[in-house]
Formats: structure tokens, C-alpha cells, sequence
């Protein structure tokens, strides 16, 4: 058996509208994330199509990242949303889709916000920031109170990511 029969290669590229339903489902079964519209979704890929991607394994869409650059700093990509399908996580999907985006966008930092109980999505990003040498400062961003029932919401801590290295703005670090 080859390595590819293996383990099937995984296809980066950036979503295009019809791939707007596929994202929706995949945040929907995380079960995790909140679920926007797939309005939003297909919205998402018309508009922040540069800046977002989706990974394909044998034509299915199994994970994708929803960036923007931020408005008033603009070499800093903001990840809204980050989700892996089930059958496929804990195989360094997720951190291959950061470092291929921050590869492809040539962000300067990164952020994003994420809740305290979040193991996963901690350690994503502290590995992210450990793998290419840059600073990662948490600091309050959204606090319970600023949801619109704070019961049903957790606070929103701000992980910012910087400087990034030159190697991977240029898209050639490797990871280990
Ligand atoms: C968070 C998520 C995207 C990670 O996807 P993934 O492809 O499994 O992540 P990776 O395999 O790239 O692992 C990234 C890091 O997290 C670690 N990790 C993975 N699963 C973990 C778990 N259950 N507990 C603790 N750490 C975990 C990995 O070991 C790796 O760290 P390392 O680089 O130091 O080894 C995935 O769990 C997911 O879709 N969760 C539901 C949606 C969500 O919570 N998204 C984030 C909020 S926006």
C-alpha cells in the first residue's frame, strides 16, 4: 500500500461559494462553534474568500478557517472561526490550515478569540505561536457580560500572535 492509499493528501484552497454549505455543516456537527447562518457562510466566501480555506480530502471539505483582515490594522488576520470534522482531528489539520494561511495572506500577526474551556483550540494556537517563534499575549476581549443572556455564554478571551517570521510569510516553514 502506498503512502497516499495510507493517508489521503489533504487539498488547501481557498472556499468559492458553493463551498459556503459544506463550511456551515462542518461548524454545525463541531458542535462547538456558534453557528451562524449558512447565509453567513456563503456571504463569508464571496467576500473573505482570500483570507479563509478549506481542506479537501478526496472532495470533501473536512475542516476550514474563516479569517479577515482587521479594518484598522490590516496586517493582522483576525480567525473568526476554525473547525476540523471529527473523523479527522488530532492529525494536525487545523495547524496546517493556519500555516498554510498565514503562508498564503503574508499576515504580519494573528488573533483570535477563544473560551477558557477550550483545550484544543488553546493548544492550537499556543502551538501555532510556539512553532514560529512569535509572541502570544491573552488578554479579556469579550466578557460574559457583554453577550445578550451572559448565563448561556462563556467570555471570549483575545489571543494575539506576533510578529510572524519571515520564513512563513513566505510560506516555506516546515512543521516538525
Ligand atoms: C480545535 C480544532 C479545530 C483542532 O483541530 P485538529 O485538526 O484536531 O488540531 P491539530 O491536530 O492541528 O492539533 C493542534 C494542537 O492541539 C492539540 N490537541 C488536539 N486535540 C486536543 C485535545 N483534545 N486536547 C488537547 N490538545 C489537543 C494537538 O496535540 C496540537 O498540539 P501540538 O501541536 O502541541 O501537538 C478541532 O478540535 C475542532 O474542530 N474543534 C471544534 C471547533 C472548535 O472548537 N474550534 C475552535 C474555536 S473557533
Amino acid at each position: 500500500m502506498s503512502a497516499e492509499e495510507r493517508s489521503p493528501a489533504v487539498v488547501f484552497r481557498h472556499p468559492w461559494l458553493k463551498d459556503g454549505a459544506e463550511m456551515w455543516r462542518v461548524a454545525r456537527d463541531s458542535q462547538r462553534l456558534d453557528l451562524n447562518t449558512p447565509y453567513a457562510y456563503m456571504l463569508w466566501t464571496r467576500d473573505f474568500h482570500a483570507t479563509s480555506l478549506v481542506a479537501e480530502i478526496e472532495r470533501n471539505v473536512v475542516g476550514f478557517v474563516k479569517g479577515y483582515w482587521r479594518p484598522e490594522e490590516p496586517t493582522t488576520l483576525m480567525i473568526w472561526q476554525i473547525a476540523v470534522d471529527e473523523s479527522q482531528r488530532g492529525k494536525g489539520l487545523a495547524g496546517r490550515m493556519l500555516d498554510e494561511l498565514a503562508g498564503r495572506t503574508d499576515a504580519y500577526s494573528l488573533e483570535t478569540t477563544i473560551v477558557q474551556d477550550n483545550p484544543e483550540s488553546n493548544r492550537l494556537f499556543a502551538s501555532f505561536a510556539e512553532r514560529h517563534g512569535a509572541q502570544h499575549t491573552i488578554t479579556d476581549l469579550f466578557a460574559e457580560e457583554h453577550f445578550p443572556d451572559e448565563d448561556d455564554w462563556q467570555a471570549e478571551l483575545l489571543h494575539r500572535i506576533t510578529p510572524l517570521r519571515e520564513d512563513l510569510r513566505a510560506g516555506t516553514t516546515e512543521r516538525a
